[in-house]
């Protein structure tokens, strides 16, 4: 191999291990860089506002529990860049989740993020499945934390007969979220049924049946 292959593989070699480091968020290439969530500008993030002030930075809305008299019995509060425009660019959210008793928050992915709860009360049972379709779960309460790998499916419910709530921590802005059930029978316009006859093992009766149920609440 000449010298120069050896620079060049070397160089690739960098560049993958640099690459490999790069887990969350971009670096921030200034202090702030408070969002200006009405700038029809797109990149990768929002548009930096000059009028700021240290409201950009607060945000009450995970002082109280969220209302859980929904189909799941559960609602995450987020506490994102959507909210708290000064997270624009510093690769960090919070999220509050709050569970009826038997409240579920449904197996999801957030694509940007890996999620760290902390249990405010109550008992949850919670999982994460891994790209060899390995289960970790476990059965966390007040005061303990629970690690879910950025992009792996994810779960909790509370199988308590008390309500339970989490504070979750994120390394990213904006997470995303990806519900596994609504993403695949409740997208616009629809999947078509054959996809999921076939991915699923059942007919079009079931597919339709769940269609309906997941269906966007108008
Ligand atoms: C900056 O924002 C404050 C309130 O957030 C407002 O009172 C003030 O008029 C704004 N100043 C400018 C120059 O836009
Ligand atoms: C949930 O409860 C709140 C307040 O108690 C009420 O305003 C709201 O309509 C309820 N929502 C549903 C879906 O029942």
């Amino acid at each position: 191999m000449a010298t120069s292959d050896y620079g060049l593989m070397i160089g690739m070699m960098i560049a993958i291990s640099l690459a490999s480091f790069v887990s969350a968020d971009p670096e921030l290439l200034q202090d702030v860089c408070v969002a200006d969530l009405a700038s029809g500008v797109k990149l990768n993030g929002f548009e930096c506002k000059s009028n700021i002030s240290a409201d950009d930075f607060f945000f009450a809305g995970l002082a109280k529990p969220g209302l859980t008299n929904n189909t799941f019995g559960a609602t995450v509060t987020p506490a994102s860049v959507l909210q708290i425009t000064g997270l624009n660019t510093l690769g960090v959210s919070m999220a509050r989740i709050d569970y009826a008793p038997g409240g579920l928050n449904p197996p999801h992915t957030h694509p940007r993020a890996t999620e760290i709860v902390f249990v405010l009360e109550g008992e949850l049972d919670v999982g994460f499945i891994t790209t060899e379709n390995k289960l970790f779960s476990k059965t966390i309460k007040e005061g303990e934390i629970f690690t879910f790998p950025r992009g792996l499916i994810h779960f909790q419910i509370n199988n308590g007969k008390v309500p339970a709530a989490v504070i979750a921590a994120f390394n990213s802005q904006l997470p995303g979220t990806q519900r596994v059930a609504n993403a695949v029978f409740a997208s616009s316009p629809t999947v078509e049924d054959v996809v999921l006859t076939k991915t699923f093992q059942v007919g079009t009766k079931e597919v339709e049946k769940i269609k309906s149920r997941l269906a966007p609440k108008k």
